[in-house]
């Protein structure tokens, strides 16, 4: 039990470095907590500093969660660990104990997670977000929609499992629920769409 719960305490701390905020303060860009939507994640990176520190964000980000679930494997022998590290990893990403508990929204970190735990679902889920925002250009629609079609998913590739579709619905409601000012301003029509700049 104690291997647990070091692992996890291991994936939450892997999840407070934030990649965004460790990408805008080394190319001297702005502080993510005052520009654009205000998170730490890809998309404000790339909003605020261009496309190739946007990308560094997401590989960083996307990188610690699948470590998080490699390293609980590695200390436990356990798959439930995994799951449980990388739940703990998104959490460290959305309330970072290193940047006073502000963090991003976790969708390249749950990404991560669910692609070392459950791949084949994952890149099914991964391909349709994709092409959601290829088509919308709303990033934060295709994001939600990642998680949620990944929790109905889990009552199938899970067996179903309950410890699964229970940390598979964990994952969906922390990530919709990073997203409220996203959902109020889709509702209001004033989302940032792909592309467009904040100076
Ligand atoms: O990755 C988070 C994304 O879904 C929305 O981020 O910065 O546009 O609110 P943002």
């Amino acid at each position: 039990e104690i291997l647990y719960i070091l692992t996890c305490v291991i994936g939450y701390l892997l999840g407070s470095i934030s990649g965004g905020i460790i990408t805008s303060r080394l190319a001297n860009g702005p502080d993510l907590h005052t520009v654009g939507s205000k998170s730490t994640g890809a998309s404000n990176v790339q909003r605020t500093m261009g496309w190739k520190y946007g990308i560094i964000t997401f590989l960083i980000d996307g990188l610690k969660g699948i470590f998080a679930c490699l390293i609980a494997w590695l200390i436990t022998g356990s798959h439930f660990a995994s799951l449980l590290a990388g739940l703990f990893c998104v959490i460290g990403h959305n309330w970072p104990v290193f940047f006073h508990f502000r963090g991003g929204k976790g969708v390249a970190t749950t990404g991560g997670v669910m692609l070392y735990c459950f791949p084949v679902p994952a890149l099914i889920c991964i391909a349709l977000t994709v092409a959601v925002i290829a088509l919308f250009r709303y990033i934060s629609v295709g994001s939600m929609l990642l998680v949620t079609v990944f929790f109905i998913l889990s009552f199938f590739f899970s067996g179903p499992n309950t410890c699964v579709v229970i940390w598979a619905f964990l994952l969906m409601v922390m990530c919709i629920a990073r997203h409220h000012a996203n959902i109020g301003r889709l509702i209001h029509g004033k989302e940032n769409k792909l592309g467009n700049k904040v100076k």
